[in-house]
């Protein structure tokens, strides 16, 4: 199979626009634009910015894009790409690394292999952060969804990215650097998500992230079915009985010797490899899609890599239970009783809520290994796209405190979520005859009594649950985002760990 990304070398480049040594040098625009902190810019292609301005064939709206040449200028580089930022004063980091992604995915559909992103003032974005969004975006795009196409022409990769306009100092190579990291980290995410069933079994997906979170440095452990077996984690099996593939757990530790307090904070990953909704079957159109049923499990194994390449200095925690969810002759059925690992009993009343069973043992297991705050990540519900779309991830948890410091990392990282609430009635919707409680609550509220669910698990610790079944797969393709796995998670999670010296405090 042909590679699916590649990392750029990025480095900052402090030389003037008309210095800069790049195929394309990419330009965030802004509205009413007239480029005056870009000297060249306006008279460069004979006029073509100001005169595609006036006749309302650019005005800077985000991912809009405009090529120019930089002939009568004298710049050393032959090509600029405009591309729309919106308002100056509305640009946030989210909207640099974008601009970055919609830019690098031209210069690589164009054949170029190097190019410079140049910042500009007049927005309120920090300069590391900006420095760091840009090395975010410029990874992200030199990703190619896995094709298997014998057919197909090799990729062209960017080589080089340079970020200017900010000068050059220590703390911004340092987020130049962070950004890259980052960039690579969703990019491994991505095409763990893309892999087909077949080719990312349970064993294979373990085998796989072990590879990856042990080249990171970090502490690995696979857990196979007798060990699953001994710790009577009777949710992942039950789900797992269906297959003929044998489930997993993978467990990452990440334990530095300069941690900065005594929490350890637990990842745990949905990794539901493909979901058929076993007995309870899905239908028959979009089911291909339940392959990228394990992108909580990829994003928390690629988010714990980045935390150990970063050295942060914080205990990390990840778990992933691995299976396929199937309809074998064996499998889990509709009235089954199932045992969690902790002792509590599940009615099973519809096989396709599988993925709150093995995050039910998996939370259970990260609060025996120690956690003591945990945070799930899922494509959990078809509810949650109902609810929020494709956009915007669904956030549910307690106390407030973890609740506001996750938030605040997904929108840092760019992954927007929004609050969801827990309240404790919707549980009714879930009870047994026979059971402690079943697996699903119907449809009203989905999401809602699918978390709760999930929160049944994680004990008397701070938690936090994020549904991405919408987040998790563009349908459609944007400048800046390629259809397909989005990677996800992954920066909120990694700027969770970089925020603890901040939450350690607040949070309880
Ligand atoms: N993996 C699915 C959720 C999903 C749906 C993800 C659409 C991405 C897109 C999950 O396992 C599932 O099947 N959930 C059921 C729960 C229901 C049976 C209570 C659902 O959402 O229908
Ligand atoms: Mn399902
Ligand atoms: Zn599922």
């Amino acid at each position: 199979m042909q590679m699916t990304h590649q990392t750029p070398r990025v480095c900052l480049d402090s030389r003037s626009a008309g210095e800069l040594d790049a195929d394309l040098i990419i330009v965030p625009a802004f509205e009413r634009d007239a480029f005056a902190d870009v000297p060249g810019l306006a008279q460069a292609s004979g006029g073509e910015v100001t005169a595609a301005q006036a006749r309302g064939a650019f005005s800077g709206k985000p991912f809009e894009s405009l090529a120019i040449g930089t002939h009568g200028v004298g710049w050393r580089t032959p090509r600029v790409l405009l591309i729309g930022a919106g308002a100056a004063a509305a640009c946030t980091a989210d909207v640099l690394r974008r601009v970055a992604i919609t830019g690098s995915l031209a210069a690589r559909q164009q054949r170029l292999r190097r190019v410079a992103v140049l910042l500009r003032p007049g927005t309120s974005v920090q300069a590391e952060e900006a420095a760091q969004a840009v090395a975010e975006g410029v990874t992200i795009a030199n990703y190619d969804g896995a094709s298997m196409k014998t057919s197909d022409p090799s990729a062209l990769w960017l080589d080089e990215a340079f970020v200017a306009g900010l000068g050059e100092s220590g703390p911004l190579a340092t987020a130049v650097e962070r950004g890259v990291v980052l960039g690579e980290a969703t990019n491994q995410a991505r095409a763990l998500a893309n892999e087909p069933g077949n080719r990312l079994t349970p064993r294979i997906f373990a085998e796989r992230g072990a590879t990856l979170a042990a080249a990171a440095g970090l502490n690995v452990e696979i857990l196979d079915e007798t060990r699953i077996a001994d710790l009577r984690m009777g949710l992942l099996l039950g789900v797992a009985q269906g297959s003929s593939e044998p489930p997993r757990l993978l467990v990452l530790r990440h334990e530095p010797a300069n941690a900065v307090s005594n929490i350890i904070l637990g990842l745990i990953g949905k990794g539901i490899t493909f979901d058929t909704g076993g007995i309870s079957i899905k239908p028959a159109d979009n089911m291909d899609k339940m392959k990228d049923d394990m992108s909580g499990g990829a994003a928390v194994i690629a988010a714990m890599a980045a935390i150990a390449r970063l050295k942060l200095p914080v205990h990390c925690l990840g778990v992933v239970p691995m299976t396929e969810n199937m309809p074998g002759g064996r499998a889990v059925k509709p009235g089954d009783v199932l045992t969690s690992a902790e002792g509590k009993t599940v009615e099973i009343l519809n096989t396709d809520a599988e993925g709150r069973l093995v995050l039910g043992d998996a939370l259970w297991y990260a609060r025996k290994l120690g956690a003591t705050h945990l945070v799930d990540l899922a494509t959990l519900t078809g509810a949650v796209v109902v609810a929020l779309g494709k956009t915007t991830s669904g956030l549910f948890g307690r106390p407030q405190s973890w609740v506001d410091a996750v938030l605040e990392a997904t929108r840092r990282a760019g992954d927007r979520s929004w609050p969801m609430p827990i309240f404790d009635d919707y549980k009714e919707q879930f009870k047994s005859e026979i059971a402690d409680f079943s697996n699903t609550g119907g449809r009203p509220g989905g999401s809602i009594t699918g978390a709760l669910f999930v929160k049944e698990f994680a004990g008397e610790l701070p938690w936090v649950h994020l549904d991405i079944a919408g987040t998790a797969w563009a349908e459609e393709a944007k400048p800046y985002q390629p259809k397909g796995a989005t990677g996800v998670g992954v920066r909120t999670l990694v700027q969770l760990a970089m925020a603890a010296p901040a939450w350690a405090e607040s949070a309880p």
